[in-house]
């Protein structure tokens, strides 16, 4: 029922192509605002619209999985199907299909990722990227997903070049001329020694990206001196300033054992924010910067950005909760389909409520390659 949805699609596709305020569609490439150092304060302020009212969220999610009207997927830039795996009912990459990557390519997960991209790009103050870069001529989008934000940066920034790489050609057909994509896997070489005035990584951390002084020893011979590294990452450590977590709360568990599925993959699921920070200092960048955000889970934020991405991200949470969890709990807790379906429920059930004011933070880390670097030729390429 229409009325009852947290957001419609075409709400959402509207506002997705309309241009933002700071970019091209009328308006001019701004340097982004240099925020102030981090001091574990976030900088967005969370406050609930009302105090102890619990806020209506709709049992619907938004979108009907079967409807076959979405206008969020993407077309696959060539057919590449029967090169994906199929495992219970959802597909995953089948480019260097040993890394088991552990979330799904298909079309539910793309359109995950494109409602995320809204969120996280309103969560942060309606911006692309937070460093304060000064010229953008050769970007780099490492782990591109669906391409959204390259394609966001190429309509942005038409004189610039984005590339974007990932596991699975999952990225769209039309894009701006100045993208393009590769299937490409991050721990193989870059063969691109000082050509980047970007490098930016998203949702990526503890899930995809195992060894961040690799990663940013390999960004920092990838890029141009003075050229930045930015990554915006999610801690998926959902929490509430309000105590109006219930103490028995089943999201926590669902979030604890995925963490312990993770962990057995060789990953953490977590965004550790300082430890990135470290690893970029290790590999020779400077003005290194944590930002921290707050993004809410459900309406119930005052503030109107906040609370159109709490519903943003409820909306992909109660839809997409099962690509989040599928392999993780099957290949790594050996649990049934069936036993993780039934979890689930009661987890949508929890964030269904609207009396809870939870939230995940958002850590943007970034930092700069020295303008001189190169003059000293210092950091030699990691093997
Ligand atoms: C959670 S998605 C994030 C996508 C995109 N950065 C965004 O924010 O929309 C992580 C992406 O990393 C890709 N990925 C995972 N491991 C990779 C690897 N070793 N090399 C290249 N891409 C990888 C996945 O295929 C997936 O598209």
């Amino acid at each position: 029922m229409a009325d009852s949805r947290v957001f419609d699609l075409d709400q959402l596709s509207a506002a997705m192509e309309a241009p933002p305020p700071d970019q091209p569609g009328g308006v001019e490439n701004t340097a982004p605002t240099v925020l102030p150092e981090s001091n574990g304060q976030a900088h967005n302020t969370l406050v609930p619209q009302s105090d102890g009212e619990p806020v209506r969220v709709s049992l619907d999610s938004g979108y009907d999985d079967n409807d076959g009207d979405s206008t969020l997927s993407t077309t696959p830039i060539h057919d590449h199907a029967k090169e994906f795996r199929e495992e219970n009912g959802r597909t995953y990459h089948g480019y260097k299909s040993e890394k088991r990557y552990l979330l799904p390519n298909d079309v539910r997960e793309e359109e995950r990722l494109n409602i995320q991209h809204h969120s996280l790009r309103l969560a942060i103050g309606d911006k692309l990227f937070l460093a304060p870069i000064e010229q953008l001529t050769e970007v780099f989008d490492v782990g591109a997903g669906t391409g959204i934000w390259a394609v966001s940066m190429g309509d942005a920034y038409p004189a610039a070049r984005i590339e974007g790489i990932d596991l699975s050609p999952i990225q769209p057909q039309w894009v701006p001329p100045n993208v393009t994509f590769l299937r490409e896997d991050l721990d193989d070489d870059w063969h691109s020694p000082g050509r980047f005035d970007l490098i930016h990584t998203r949702e990526m951390n503890g899930i995809a990206i195992k060894d961040w002084t690799i990663f940013f020893e390999r960004a920092y011979a990838s890029m141009k001196p003075g050229g930045w590294v930015e990554c915006q990452e999610c801690d998926k450590d959902i929490r509430s300033d309000d105590n109006t977590i219930p103490k028995d709360s089943v999201v926590l568990q669902w979030l604890r054992l995925r963490e312990q599925g993770f962990e057995k993959a060789g990953m953490t699921g977590r965004c550790y924010p300082e430890n990135m920070a470290h690893s970029m200092r290790k590999a020779g960048f400077i003005n290194v910067n944590v930002l921290s955000f707050k993004m809410p889970i459900g309406p119930w934020a005052k503030d109107p950005m906040l609370h159109e991405c709490g519903s943003y991200t409820l909306g992909g949470l109660l839809d997409h909760v099962q690509g989040l969890s599928l392999r993780v709990f099957t290949e790594h807790l050996g649990w049934t389909q069936e036993e993780l379906e039934v979890l689930l429920m009661d987890v949508r059930k929890e964030w269904k409520r609207g009396d809870i004011h939870s939230y995940y933070p958002i850590y943007v880390v970034y930092g700069q390659k020295p303008p001189r670097a190169n003059e000293d030729m210092d950091f030699p390429m990691s093997p």
